[in-house]
């Protein structure tokens, strides 16, 4: 596989074309942003750590029956993915009150829902991301109603994998967001990335933050607390 010209290149991502229209190549870069890119910054090492923890992930899920745009890692920060056209809808699935719904809803966070929430953002940098309903969703015409619910149940059927996977670990999966992309014969299909830039992450013990709320709140070291979490990961059976 050849590495070709620059496609796109988003607050974390560089995507490559490939001598193959059907798969895309990409890197994962240091940068660190929050706030809709209003806190930015070069973490030396983000990127091989955010690789290294999506391409786990995505083979966790896959193990589990849940297909994705991953295709396989190439080297530290890179791997293949097939070629798809993202949805502009951001999935958060959550399970405990914190961030954005804490804020919205005057929650306390770490409150453990009732039940589990999908919402779905507007991939929109423009915008700064807006909570959408569904009649919002269907007058920009982002999606049809039935691929709405499919993309709903996509994102909780990662949750019931993802919940166990990490509460094994002894780390609780509080909330993430999840891109959808359309591949080349117009299946819906998990893209981007999961990572702990797009998942908040909780020690089930001591509540230590395991993801990007550590850059976002400067509580510390992004690459000392996601190197943590990968070697937690990677001890796991
Ligand atoms: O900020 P908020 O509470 O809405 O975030 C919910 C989840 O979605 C968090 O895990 C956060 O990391 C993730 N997220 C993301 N990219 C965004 C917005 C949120 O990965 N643009």
């Amino acid at each position: 596989m050849e590495k070709q010209a620059l496609l796109y290149e988003g607050k974390a991502k560089r995507v490559y074309e490939t001598n193959d229209e059907k798969i895309v190549w990409i890197e994962y870069k240091d940068e660190a942003t929050a706030f809709n890119g209003e806190k930015k910054t070069t973490i030396a090492g983000k990127g091989k750590l955010n690789n290294e923890i999506s391409a786990l992930l995505f083979e966790k899920l896959r193990e589990k029956g849940i297909e994705s745009h991953f295709v396989k890692k190439l080297s530290e920060t890179e791997q293949l993915v097939k070629n798809v056209q993202i949805i502009p809808l951001e999935v958060v699935v959550r399970n405990i009150a914190a961030g954005s719904l804490a804020k919205r809803l005057g929650m306390e966070e770490g409150e453990v829902l009732p039940e589990t929430i999908v919402e779905f953002y507007y991939k929109n940098d423009d915008l700064g991301d807006p909570l959408l309903t569904r009649d919002h969703i269907r007058i920009l015409g982002l999606v049809e109603e039935t691929e709405l619910a499919l993309l709903r149940e996509k994102g909780l059927a990662v949750n019931d994998v993802l919940v166990p996977y990490f509460k094994n670990l002894n780390i609780d999966l509080v909330d993430f967001k999840l891109e959808f992309g359309i591949g080349a014969d117009g299946e819906v299909m998990l893209a981007d990335e999961i990572s702990p830039d797009t998942c908040r992450l909780w020690d089930a013990e001591t509540g230590e933050k395991l993801d990007k709320d550590v850059f976002r709140r400067d509580l510390g070291s992004l690459t000392e607390t996601y190197s943590k979490l990968l070697e937690r990961l990677t001890v796991a059976p």
